[in-house]
Parts: structure tokens; C-alpha cells; sequence
């Protein structure tokens, strides 16, 4: 009896022990810990990586190598990469072939690469070639381009996918600068997240320099039969013939917005701001690579009234790129904050009733994405507990509107004046590193609250990091603009026609909201009298359109179909196409959804087809 009293006290001790070692770091520097990469970086520093690749669109494919120049003050035996489904055909450190081994596949994190390496090696070569399951890599044919005459490639490298066409280090934690050597098909360009050339190489071969240590997230190459139009002295934007016009008209203002970014929160650290508009496939609005913006077509409406999205992706310059999530459960850090800087562009860009539309639109969304996550609200969490998950289940409104509605709580409490200096002197102390959720906690408690703790729990910052759903002060906008539009669509709902002279001063924005509350209960024929005057499913608006298509199906409104299906034929955008579908399959329409799919399916991204298959096939 007595030992086994001795023995538990023992046990509880240790427990004890062990507990307080691991309170005092916590307070400190808590270990942060990548679930998603399997390289030893912890060990090993990767300064520079040597790319040479050659682009067979024939074969679909990307061979060449890697060279990765490093330290090892550690004295690490071995140097593991990650990769997933690469074809590995030689290794070589400092000159020297070398015998590699190969971990066991994991489905999300891919295959670890391990090289031996001695305590002086400097550089480690990794010939290879990409796989079929490449997952950052859309290959399209000519026909799924904009002018249907050459193929085109392009990378999606964020979140894990880099290493599915580079043996790399993948976290968000480990930077580097890189050298490039692309070769592609004569008369095609190449771009990249680098310093290159705009102009057209004779035979094929592009250079490129990235000269600011970046993640492998963002890593990113696009090839296709592009041109490039100047927008400034340090912009530009590249696109198919049939798209260059549009753009250069599109994005005219991206000097001034610029401008207007580093007025708000400091230098634009990167040289030069140039985009790329993709083929229509796009599975995303936009990504962040930096020096070389992709973006959607699907923003462009003719009538520049979706530019605002790219401030989104400007902002990211600032907000993810310069400061930079630690690990993928610290991604509110880099959407939260990019929200919420892109609406403060937007609102210089415009007025501030203009973004209170924008906030309102998106906190909509926000209450849908809580009501669909009722299953998992663990996951409404601003940190994220991703161990053992993909990181792209932590793709939802909750890092991008719950992590931009805490900034804008902090700015109603605090001042306007109080929080952009904090966001200024933010980005400065941490440019070029890494931030997770309780070095965040901890810097805004030194800085922004002034050590007060009384401050910090009449703010609530504990629950708005820590917890589950929507904290109890979380802001609201002005409605007003939104209030006019519930008036008149109600006037409509009972009978009257729209006042014309009224909603010809709307903006997209307006129209979006007019449109999703449309009830279900509307029918096809006062759908179809709509659509006749203002033409809402032939819409270039795909803002305008999307949201119409939702309704339509709701109301069983035929007369829109037609242009619904040319629509899913070419966007492939996920934000748009994932609720289309989703739509269709709840309001009894699958046989419909499937037949499209299976048409279309081709068409879209590795990673927007991972999603619909899930929809379509399993209902
Ligand atoms: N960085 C994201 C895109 C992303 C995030 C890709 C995580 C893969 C994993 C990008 O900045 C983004 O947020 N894009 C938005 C557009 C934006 C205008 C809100 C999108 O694609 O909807
Ligand atoms: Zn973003």
C-alpha cells in the first residue's frame, strides 16, 4: 500500500514536473511545430536553391533538377526534403553521386527524400522529374485557354503543394532566395515569383532571380503564349493576346493603389508589382506569388468594378509575405490581416459605405460558413489544430472574416490612428520572419495594449484567438446602403417595378445583395421578368452572375441554365463553381450536376476537382 503511495507520488511529481517545464516555455518561446513538412530544417539551413527545369507539355511534365546550397552547423548526417509523386533519378552532394533512400508515402504529405550529407557539404543536386499526381500543376490544352491556340502551365504551390514539382523544404517557416532556368517550347513565355525578363526569348530559355528569401509556398511558374503591357513604372501585367487590352484597362490603377498601400502601413519591400491574368480555369481569385500576382479573369467585368480584389492579393506583399504564418495553424495571420488591409485600401480606393458593403456581404458568408461547420466547430478556431490533416481544411471564412473582424474590433476600441501605427510598427519588427498566434498574442499585449490586462479581457482577445464561433463584441458595419436595397427589393417582391433611376447608381456590390435574397419562393416567372431587363445570367459580372445562379436554381428558373452551364465550362474557380454544384445536388437537380461535372471536369484544378468529386459523386 504504502509503495504503491510512493510510486504515485512519485508519478504526480514527474507529472508536476514536467508540466511546469513545459508552462515556463510556453511563456517564452513555445516550440512551434510544422506538422506539414517533413524536412529536417530544424537541423539543416537552405540559403539558396538552383532550379533547371525544362516544361514538356507533351509528356506533361517538368524534369531538371534542384540544387540546394547549405549549412549544417548541427553536423546532420542526412538532409530530408519533401517531396510528392517525384520521379528521383540521381542525387549528388558536392559533386559526388550519392545513394538516397526514400520514406514511406504519406496521402497528404507525400514522400520524405533522404540524402546523406557530411558536417562541410555545401551543395546537394536532386535530378527529377514531375508525376501525374502533381498536384500544383494545371496543365491546360489549347482549348481550355483564352485564344485556343497554344497549351499553358501554371503552379499552385501554397499550401503544401510546392513539393509536388520541387524536392524542397515545404513549411512556411523556411526561407530562401532562388536562381531559375526554365526552358520551354519556342515562342511560349515563362514567368515566375522573381526578377525576369519581359520580353520574349528566342529559344526558349528564361532567367530568373528571387533575391528575398521566400517559403516554398511561394514558389510559382506560369508558361503560356502571354504577352506583357506596362501599368506604371514598377507594374505590369502579363495575359493572352485576347485578354492583354482588358487587363492593361482593368488594372490602369495599380500605381495609384500601390500608393495608397504603402501610405497605409509602409515601403513596398519587393521591387517590382507585376501580375499574371490566367486562363479561366483558375482555381483560385488570386495568389500572392511574389513580384508576379496570379490572378482570375473572373475579375475582370470591363467596367473595373472588381479591381478590389487585387488589393487582396497587394496587401499579401505586407501580410503574409513580408510577415509570414509560422505553420498552417497560424493562416488567420496571413488572411485575417489581408482582409482587413485590402478593405483599408478599398476604402481609400472608394468611400467608406462602399466597403461597409464589402464587410456586410462578407459576414453573410461568415454566418454560413458557422451554420456548415456546425459539425466541426473546433475548426472556427482562429488557431488551428491541423495535426495529422491537410492544411486546406483551414481554408474557410474563419481565418479570412472572423481574423479580419478581431483587427477591425481593435481598431473600433482602440482608434484608427492607434492601430495602423501598431500594423506599421508590426510589419517592421517582424519583416522577412515568421509569426504564430502566441508571439502575436504576446507582441500585441506589449505594444498595442501597453501590458494592460484589463484591456485584454474587456476585449476579449483570449476567446477571439482561442475559441470556438463568433466572440460576443464582434463588430457590425453601417447597413445603410444595404437597408435602401432590402426596401426596394421588398417593393419588388410585392409587385412594383425597380425604381430604374435608383438602381443605375448601383454598384456591383449592391446588385449581389438585391440578388441573394431573393426568396425561393419567387418563381421561375418573376425570375425570367428580371433577367429580361437587366440581363443577370448572361452577366460579365461573375460576381453578379454567381450569385444569380443560386437563385435560379432555388426557383427552378430555366431560362438560365443555358448560360449557367457555359459558365461552369469555363470557370473554374472555386468560390464560384463549389456552391453552383452544391446548389444543384440539394434542390434536387444531381442528374444535371453530374453530367455537366463529368464534362467539365477536366477543366478544373487537381485541387477544385478534389472538392467536387466529394460533392458530386458521394450524393
Ligand atoms: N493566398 C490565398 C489563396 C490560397 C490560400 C490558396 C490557401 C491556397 C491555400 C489568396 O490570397 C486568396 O485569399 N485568394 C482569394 C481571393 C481574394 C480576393 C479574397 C480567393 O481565391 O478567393
Ligand atoms: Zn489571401
Amino acid at each position: 500500500m504504502k509503495k504503491k503511495w510512493h510510486f504515485f507520488l512519485a508519478g504526480v511529481c514527474l507529472f508536476a514536473f514536467i508540466a511546469c517545464k513545459n508552462a515556463a516555455k510556453q511563456d517564452s518561446t513555445i516550440t512551434v511545430v510544422d506538422y506539414h513538412t517533413q524536412s529536417n530544417y530544424n537541423e539543416i539551413q537552405f540559403d539558396h536553391l538552383n532550379l533547371n527545369v525544362s516544361v514538356d507539355f507533351e509528356q506533361q511534365q517538368l524534369a531538371g533538377y534542384a540544387e540546394w546550397r547549405i549549412q549544417n552547423p548541427q553536423k546532420a548526417n542526412e538532409l530530408k526534403l519533401d517531396t510528392y509523386d517525384l520521379g528521383i533519378d540521381s542525387v549528388w552532394v558536392d559533386g559526388q553521386k550519392k545513394t538516397y533512400s526514400l520514406g514511406i508515402t504519406d496521402k497528404e504529405l507525400g514522400t520524405v527524400l533522404s540524402i546523406p550529407i557530411a558536417p562541410e557539404s555545401k551543395w546537394v543536386r536532386i535530378f527529377y522529374k514531375t508525376g501525374k499526381n502533381a498536384t500544383a500543376l494545371q496543365w491546360l490544352t489549347p482549348a481550355q485557354t483564352a485564344d485556343k491556340k497554344a497549351p499553358f502551365l501554371y503552379t499552385q504551390s501554397e499550401s503544401i503543394y510546392a513539393r509536388s514539382w520541387i524536392p524542397t523544404p515545404d513549411g512556411p517557416g523556411i526561407r530562401f532566395t532562388y536562381d531559375a532556368q526554365v526552358q520551354v517550347p519556342k515562342g511560349m513565355r515563362a514567368v515566375m515569383s522573381a526578377n525576369g525578363d519581359t520580353v520574349l526569348s528566342e529559344d526558349g530559355v528564361y532567367h530568373f532571380n528571387m533575391d528575398i528569401p521566400i517559403p516554398a509556398y511561394l514558389l510559382a511558374l506560369a508558361v503560356g503564349d502571354i504577352e506583357f503591357r506596362s501599368l506604371g513604372s514598377r507594374s505590369g501585367v502579363f495575359a493572352e493576346k485576347s485578354m492583354i487590352e482588358k487587363a492593361a484597362y482593368e488594372f490602369a490603377d495599380m500605381e495609384k493603389m500601390m500608393g495608397i498601400a504603402e501610405s497605409l502601413y509602409g515601403p513596398y519591400r519587393w521591387g517590382r508589382y507585376d501580375m499574371i491574368v490566367l486562363p479561366p480555369g483558375f482555381p483560385i481569385g488570386g495568389m500572392e506569388n511574389p513580384k508576379m500576382n496570379f490572378i482570375t479573369p473572373t475579375i475582370i467585368s470591363g467596367d473595373k468594378s472588381l479591381f478590389n480584389l487585387v488589393a487582396h492579393e497587394l496587401a499579401h506583399s505586407w501580410s503574409g509575405n513580408l510577415v509570414t504564418n509560422a505553420t498552417w495553424e497560424d493562416f488567420w495571420l496571413n488572411e485575417g490581416f489581408t482582409v482587413y488591409f485590402e478593405r483599408r485600401i478599398t476604402e481609400e480606393m472608394f468611400d467608406a459605405s462602399y466597403v461597409d458593403m464589402l464587410w456586410e456581404l462578407a459576414y453573410q458568408d461568415l454566418q454560413l460558413t458557422l451554420e456548415d461547420m456546425k459539425d466541426s466547430p473546433h475548426d472556427t478556431r482562429l488557431k488551428l489544430d491541423l495535426k495529422g490533416r491537410n492544411p486546406d481544411v483551414g481554408l474557410t471564412d474563419i481565418a479570412y472574416e472572423k481574423g479580419a473582424l478581431f483587427i477591425k474590433m481593435l481598431e473600433n476600441a482602440l482608434g484608427r490612428s492607434a492601430i495602423d501605427d501598431f500594423l506599421k510598427q508590426y510589419f517592421d519588427h517582424f519583416a522577412f520572419k515568421t509569426i504564430h498566434t502566441k508571439a502575436f498574442e504576446d507582441y500585441l499585449f506589449q505594444t498595442l495594449l501597453n501590458q494592460d490586462s484589463t484591456i485584454y479581457h474587456q476585449l476579449n482577445i483570449h476567446d477571439w484567438l482561442y475559441t470556438e464561433g463568433l466572440p460576443h463584441n464582434t463588430p457590425r458595419v453601417d447597413l445603410k446602403r444595404f437597408n435602401a436595397v432590402d426596401a426596394i427589393r421588398h417593393e419588388w417582391m410585392s409587385g412594383k417595378p425597380l425604381p430604374n433611376q435608383v438602381t443605375q447608381q448601383w454598384s456591383t456590390y449592391e446588385w449581389v445583395h438585391f440578388i441573394r435574397f431573393i426568396p425561393d419562393t419567387m418563381g421561375a416567372n418573376a425570375l425570367a421578368a428580371l433577367d429580361k431587363t437587366y440581363k443577370f445570367s448572361q452577366s460579365g459580372n461573375s460576381e453578379i452572375a454567381a450569385a444569380w445562379y443560386l437563385i435560379a436554381i432555388r426557383n427552378h428558373y430555366e431560362g438560365a441554365y443555358g448560360y449557367m452551364e457555359h459558365f461552369l465550362s469555363t470557370v473554374g474557380r472555386r468560390k464560384f463553381i463549389v456552391p453552383i454544384y452544391s446548389e444543384l445536388v440539394k434542390k434536387g437537380a444531381s442528374m444535371r450536376a453530374k453530367e455537366w461535372y463529368n464534362q467539365f471536369r477536366a477543366n478544373y484544378h487537381p485541387l477544385a476537382q478534389q472538392t467536387l468529386d466529394e460533392i458530386i459523386f458521394n450524393n
